[in-house]
């Protein structure tokens, strides 16, 4: 973190001495990932390289994953962290989806010095959901150190929160059926 500008200058760098380079990106490069960077770089130096994006799995999909089946309508992807969002846009959008009933997945929620944009989009939300609308908060998705919590959006903050970690806000149809997170897809299948 903190690098990406100065990886993108050097992967094309490389790829101007026709050198065939791979940039590593974690999940999906294109989700908030280092496909942009290389993209605006190349741009920027007028470099007329190839550039190829391969697709991977994103924290969203993973995490939705062994949650159960949080995402299967539609959804919103927020990032917390106002490294490079201002965080008064951060608002607009929380506030945008949480009113627009979007089950939302938040990535980059917190780390040590970094507690106030999850106490915040905390407060939003409740301001749209009850208290008892299912969250999913999965760390280190994939890894050995795998934790999966599934709780309520009134109990999010009690929960250990770190910048492994995505967590998944149900709408207002999502459910907890046989320990799974579920926003049913509108079949009608549990109402008999
Ligand atoms: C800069 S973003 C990179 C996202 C990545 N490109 C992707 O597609 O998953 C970093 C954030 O992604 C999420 N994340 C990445 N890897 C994760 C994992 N293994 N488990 C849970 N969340 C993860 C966390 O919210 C983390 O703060």
């Amino acid at each position: 973190m903190g690098q990406e500008v100065e990886r993108a200058r050097t992967a094309v760098a490389k790829a101007k001495e026709n050198k065939r380079v791979a940039v590593v990106s974690s999940g999906d490069p294109g989700v908030y990932g280092m496909a942009g960077v290389v993209l605006e770089v190349a741009a920027h130096e007028k470099a007329t390289v190839s550039v190829d994006i391969i697709p991977g799995v994103t924290a969203a999909t993973a995490a939705a994953a062994v949650l159960g089946a949080p995402l299967v309508g539609d959804f919103a992807v927020v990032s917390l962290s106002d490294l490079l969002t201002p965080w008064k846009l951060i608002e607009e959008r929380l506030n945008a989806a949480a009113k627009a009933d979007f089950v939302i997945v938040l990535y980059n929620p917190q780390s040590q010095g970094r507690k106030e944009p999850l106490a915040s989009a905390h407060q939003i939300l409740l301001k749209y959901r009850s208290p008892d609308t299912p969250v999913g908060i999965v760390r280190a998705v994939g890894r050995d150190d795998e934790k999966v919590v599934i709780t309520t959006l009134g109990n999010l903050l009690d929960h250990e929160i770190d910048m492994a970690t995505t967590i998944v806000v149900g709408n207002s149809a999502t459910r907890v059926i046989n320990e799974k997170m579920v926003t049913p897809r509108g079949y009608d299948l549990l109402k008999n």
